[in-house]
């Protein structure tokens, strides 16, 4: 049976005893709860694919507590520019990748030469890197496929039975991943949005491309740079389409389809930001965020995702946001777990 623990200076020291001891520990990150294991550790890294079902070219993120531990993880310097990110926003929502070194086994980085590294802002997840005197690899803490999760409980969920510990830290503030950047092609290159968003990345560099794939799915042939965004992701059960377009068409098509659905005998729910729910009249609205801002439906996003599974909601239909700043994060969230089935409300 796999305990759940509030974190604590007792608790997060049994988390450390576990890591060093080869096991799987979830931990809460500031983006979303982790599955850790000891990065250095070969056997233990390898039970993280198992536990998650994760296919095994899908690398994982090496998590450390102070920047002084990269120096032995890369093979090269760090880049000019990723140091000045790391000034900027770690610890923080950011993944850097680079060459890796002999040090980290292939198992971490599913056979690639280079590794992706994060230093979190999350208090428990640093005591815990620094405890367990390693950096830890993890994934998000959900079975793949499923919505990262964002409370001890959405990890229990996923995982109860698959390890031993799971530390309580709370809901986790960011509420999706972290943001993945590489520095292959000179510029920084963000392969996944997130909290530390493109134009954050500007304003410290001074430039930064966004890849193609963010807001798309892949082309046939093309190989996805950060191999987890090539699977389907964080689907709920039911069938979830976006609508976009101006505000008064979207709200139509919406209040059009879910009234199709109803008549049809099949249960509906509408995502919509706070400050639009009463648009629908009287329809089921499952708002998003407490506040209306593209943080606060980022925070709320996974939460409202697993909740269509629990209700076993058969037609979800989800307001598109605009994918600027952290909205750029909700919307590639969002077009994975609908499959990129977006409906243009103004086309009729
Ligand atoms: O916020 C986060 O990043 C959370 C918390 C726990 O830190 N972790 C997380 O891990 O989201 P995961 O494994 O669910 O996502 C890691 C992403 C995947 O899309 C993976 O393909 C990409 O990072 N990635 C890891 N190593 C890479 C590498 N060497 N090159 C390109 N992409 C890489
Ligand atoms: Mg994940």
């Amino acid at each position: 049976m796999t305990k759940v623990l509030k974190a604590d200076n007792r608790t997060i020291a049994e988390a450390a005893r576990l890591i060093n001891k080869g096991e799987l520990v979830g931990m809460p990150t500031e983006t979303v709860y982790g599955l850790g294991a000891d990065a250095l550790n070969e056997a233990a890294v390898l039970r993280i694919f198992a536990a998650k079902d994760r296919p095994p070219d899908n690398p994982l993120i090496v998590h450390i507590s102070e920047l002084a531990q990269i120096a032995p993880l890369i093979e090269c310097e760090i880049p000019e520019v990723a140091k000045r990110l790391a000034d900027a926003y770690w610890p923080g929502p950011l993944t850097m990748i680079f060459s890796k070194s002999d040090v980290v086994p292939l198992a971490v980085t599913a056979g690639l030469q280079t590794v992706a590294i994060r230093l979190p802002a999350h208090p428990v997840a640093r005591q815990l890197i620094e405890s367990a005197k390693t950096p830890i690899a993890a994934p998000s803490a959900n079975r793949s496929g499923r919505p990262s999760p964002t409370t001890a409980q959405h990890v229990y969920q996923d995982m109860n039975g698959r390890i031993p510990l799971i530390l309580d830290g709370g809901a986790c503030d960011v509420g999706l991943e972290s943001t993945v950047v590489d520095f292959s092609s000179g510029k920084p290159r963000v392969l996944r949005p997130g909290g530390v968003t493109p134009e954050m990345i500007y304003a410290v560099a001074g430039e930064v491309e966004v890849d193609g794939s963010v807001l798309r799915p892949l082309e046939r042939g093309e190989t996805a740079r950060s191999p987890g965004m090539k699977y389907r992701h964080y689907a709920p059960s039911g069938d979830l389409s976006i609508v976009e377009g101006s505000l008064e068409n979207v709200v139509r098509k919406i209040a059009e389809l879910y009234d199709a659905a109803i008549q049809s005998g099949q249960s509906a729910r509408i995502l919509s930001p706070a400050a639009h729910a009463s648009l629908y009249e009287g329809r089921a609205v499952r708002a998003l965020g407490a506040k209306d801002s593209a943080d606060a439906i980022a925070a709320d996003l996974f939460v409202a995702l697993r909740e269509m599974d629990d209700q076993k909601i058969e037609v979800i239909l989800a307001e598109g946001i605009r994918a600027v700043g952290v909205g750029l994060a909700v919307m590639n969230r969002l077009n994975r777990a609908a499959g990129f089935h977006t409906i243009n409300a103004d086309e009729g």
